[in-house]
């Protein structure tokens, strides 16, 4: 008799639901509730072929193997192929060959659609930490480069040089502004070729709130209803302007999958520039705390409903950061302390210590509970 094996059981199952449309009809059959979640997990367990394995796990990255395995299974399975691939991000690009792995096998994709990738490219870690796994890894030329300027492109460019995939991919210097002030002077601006399109979008570099109006401003003529938006960071606790975005444009993107913090979300009506600007303003302390108050309950609750105990509390997280970062770090402190009092987050207790520190940072530095 053979060996039940669960891998094998949900690749049979993978297969025939990629026969319909994600993510509606995966919905309508399970349910909004657990959708996102299989949907996510199904294709995280399409399983790579044993090569592309091996080479998603061979640069250092913050993404879980959940995760990498998710993205070569999604742009494999799910990304139409039909339109160019964004990512903002791609720090030594283990998520950029997770992306152009999966673009190589999908079946759908059409000659000449690329990975557009985009980096500051330039003083991520402190030099210390990235030397620690860079070393041995990538020729002695890039480490001095990096060494001595702190820029990590030629790394990138080793990484993607001679592989199968990289006549897929493009990568440039980007920076999105951490203030509106900066976007006049900033070098290397995060800017777009006029017209060129893309149906899915890979969300990794906007690490603050106004870089986040930002590149959305960006991209909203470069995209149409029906591309995919993946945010890395969604249920990354310190990173609450991800989900506030969204919440303040609820009526543009509908959950189609999610698993450990990387959240895809279908755009369902186009994004429009001066609309981002009226309804997410330059600032977080420009939204009153209790419109905090109302996203977050809401959150919490869809989180609740889909029984997912950890997006519970990252959000809940979240929520405690917002309230830090716009001052009522008191009111911040104590939500965070009511969390870690529940007996039903023991398993995340390191995560609420770190915030209970430091549950977010801005462009001038960590914001800190003292
Ligand atoms: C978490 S890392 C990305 C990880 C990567 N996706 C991977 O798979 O390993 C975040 C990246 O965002 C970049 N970044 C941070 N702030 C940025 C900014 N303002 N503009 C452009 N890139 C930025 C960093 O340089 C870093 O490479």
């Amino acid at each position: 008799m053979s060996e039940f094996k669960v891998e094998t059981w949900y690749q049979g199952l993978l297969k025939q639901f990629s026969m319909f449309t994600p993510p509606s009809t995966i919905s309508s059959l399970l349910g909004n509730e657990v959708g996102a979640k299989t949907w996510a997990k199904l294709l995280a367990f399409s399983k790579p072929m044993p090569a592309h394995d091996k080479l998603i796990h061979g640069i250092h990255s913050e993404l879980t193997d959940f995760e990498r395995k998710f993205t070569y299974g999604f742009f494999s399975e799910v990304w139409s192929g039909q339109k160019n691939v964004l990512e903002i991000g791609s720090f030594l690009g283990s998520s950029s060959r997770a992306m152009c792995l999966g673009m190589l096998m999908n079946q759908k994709r059409v000659p000449g659609v690329k990975l557009y990738t985009y980096d500051k490219f330039d003083t991520y870690y402190t030099n210390d930490e990235q030397f620690n796994f860079l070393q041995g890894q990538v020729p002695e030329s890039a480490l001095n480069t990096f060494r001595e300027t702190g820029s990590f492109k030629e790394c990138f460019d080793y990484y993607h040089s001679g592989q199968e995939y990289s006549h897929l991919l493009e990568a440039d210097y980007g920076v999105l502004p951490g203030k509106p002030e900066d976007v006049g002077s900033l070098q290397n601006c995060f800017k777009l070729e006029e017209g060129i399109e893309f149906d899915a979008v890979f969300v990794d570099g906007a690490k603050s709130w106004y870089g986040t109006k930002y590149f959305f401003q960006t991209i909203a003529a470069h995209v149409k209803p029906g591309a995919f938006i993946i945010f890395q960071d969604y249920g990354h606790y310190p990173c609450f302007w991800l989900s506030t975005f969204v919440a303040l444009l609820k009526h543009n993107f509908r959950l189609a999958m999610n698993i450990d913090n990387t959240y895809t979300f279908e755009l369902i009506a186009p994004l429009d520039a001066e609309e981002i600007d009226v309804n997410f303003p330059d600032h977080p302390r420009d939204l009153a705390p209790d419109i905090y108050e109302q996203i977050y309950i809401q959150e919490m609750r869809e989180a609740n409903v889909r029984s997912d105990t950890y997006a519970f509390l990252s959000l809940s997280l979240q929520y405690a950061a917002a309230l830090a970062y716009i001052g009522q770090i008191d009111e911040a402190k104590m939500k965070i302390l009511r969390l870690a009092a529940q007996p039903y987050f023991a398993d995340y207790m390191g995560m609420i210590q770190q915030a209970l520190k430091t549950p977010t940072y801005s462009p001038d530095g960590a914001v800190q509970i003292p």
